[in-house]
């Protein structure tokens, strides 16, 4: 591949135009050549695209294969230890993210009932309750706390444990395995190891909900008698993993920018009926989730670009909901842009299938957050804040906070 421009150590992921913004390199390849060739570690060529458009284009696109779309497992190529691969990985059973269509739309078609807006909406008192209730308990507490552990972890693995009927006292089973396959270089052998825990551990929960079905979802897949005890284990792991980390996230980063941007922060307080939009201009603005992996199984034109097939293509979804082509000022937060036409939730056929219940999730958790502690600040100067930059769905590890008073 000629005039490559090399991004010679994996993806530049240092944060050195501050914890918000995505990394200067990523912003001046996407300035010169939104889609840009790349070159990994262990010197395979491949394509960068970080551009809205060719983002955009790239996902609604099923020629590009998912099937390397394993940022929650393995990422190709940066893993220490995972082999060199010329071909799509090996398909995980039920795990469908990483899964093209036919297989894909098949798994997916099972799952989409128990997330429809709708379902969703009955949920919404529950979700408020149990994010209530959380606030209760971090009230009662002495600050400063960790708003990660007190707050924006619990609230998302409490609803998804009990949407998916697993029970919440595993957590440390769950939160610890399957934090290790977001470490970004953490040795293959590991990662498998992590993965080893865990689906023994769901294996057995839905080898148990086939026998004696709940009500859950999980239990609901259970019942269907054509998916194997590996689908269900598959796709059990994905709901698990996807629908505690990305919201976790969210919240408390979220959290960490409003803080950093207290204008915002005081119009929101001030109405909570912006509510709706300051989600999705956090979603747009922070976009956690933000690498992902594709394949292309045939040359294909994407910005001007030809991305030969057998090319793996990483995508920046924090680059492309920056661009100014697409936003204006795109590094600036304002809660009161119509930010709707983010990829924060991806595009195309795995647009995220828990995009509703996260909404809710965000919108019942800062709602209560910033009603009932109202002189809340950050404990530390934002400097010494630890982010994520070592893990595959950014924010911080910790964040911790104070208050001097809150209301029960
Ligand atoms: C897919 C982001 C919350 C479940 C995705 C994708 C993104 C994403 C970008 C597309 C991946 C791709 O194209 O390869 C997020 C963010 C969240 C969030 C930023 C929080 C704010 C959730 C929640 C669940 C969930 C709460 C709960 C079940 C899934 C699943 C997929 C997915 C199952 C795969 C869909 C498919 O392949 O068809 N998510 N997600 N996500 N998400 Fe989410």
């Amino acid at each position: 591949m000629s005039n490559t421009v090399a991004v010679p150590y994996g993806l530049p992921m240092e944060r050195d135009a501050g914890p918000f913004d995505p990394p200067r390199q990523i912003t001046r390849l996407r300035e010169t050549r939104p889609v840009s060739p790349m070159v990994f570690p262990d010197g395979h060529e491949g394509w960068l695209v970080t551009g809205y458009d060719a983002v955009r284009r790239l996902m609604a696109d099923t020629r590009f294969s998912s099937r390397q779309d394993i940022g929650i497992l393995h990422v190709p190529y940066e893993t220490p230890g995972m082999p060199t691969a010329t071909e799509p990985s090996p398909q995980m059973p039920g795990v469908f993210i990483a899964m093209d269509p036919p297989d894909h739309t098949r798994m997916r078609r099972t799952l989409t009932g128990a997330f429809t807006v709708k379902r969703m909406k009955q949920l919404e008192d529950h979700i408020i309750d149990v994010a209530e209730r959380q606030l209760d308990e971090m009230a009662r507490l002495t600050p400063p706390v960790d708003l990660v552990k007190e707050f924006a972890l619990p609230v998302p693995s409490l609803v998804i444990c009990e949407l998916l009927g697993v029970p919440y006292a595993d957590r440390d089973t769950f939160q610890v395995n399957s934090a290790k396959f977001l470490i970004k270089d953490q040795p293959l052998d590991e990662k498998m190891a992590a993965y080893g825990a865990l689906s023994t551990y769901l294996a057995e929960l839905v080898t148990h909900k086939r026998a004696a079905p709940g009500d859950d979802i999980l239990s609901d897949l259970a019942r269907d008698d054509d998916l194997t005890i590996e689908e269900l284990t598959g796709a059990a792991f994905l709901l698990l993993l996807a629908g505690h980390e990305t919201t976790a996230n969210m919240l408390a980063l979220g959290t960490f920018a409003l803080l950093e941007n207290p204008e915002q922060l005081a119009e929101l307080r001030a109405d909570p009926d912006l509510l709706p939009d300051a989600v999705e201009e956090l979603l747009r603005y922070l976009s956690v989730a933000d690498i992902f992996y594709r394949y292309a199984t045939e040359d294909i034109e994407l910005g001007g670009e030809t991305i030969r097939e057998g090319s793996t293509v990483v995508v920046s979804l924090l680059a492309a909901n920056r661009d100014p082509q697409r936003f204006d000022n795109p590094d600036t937060l304002d809660i009161r842009r119509k930010a709707r036409g983010h990829l924060s939730l991806g595009h195309g056929v795995h647009l995220c299938l828990g995009q509703q219940l996260a909404r809710l999730e965000m919108r019942a958790g800062f709602e209560g957050l910033l009603r009932r502690f109202p002189t809340l600040g950050l404990a530390v100067p934002a400097g010494d804040v630890k982010l994520r930059t070592d893990m595959n769905i950014y924010g911080v590890h910790e964040l911790p906070v104070t208050w001097t008073e809150a209301s029960r």
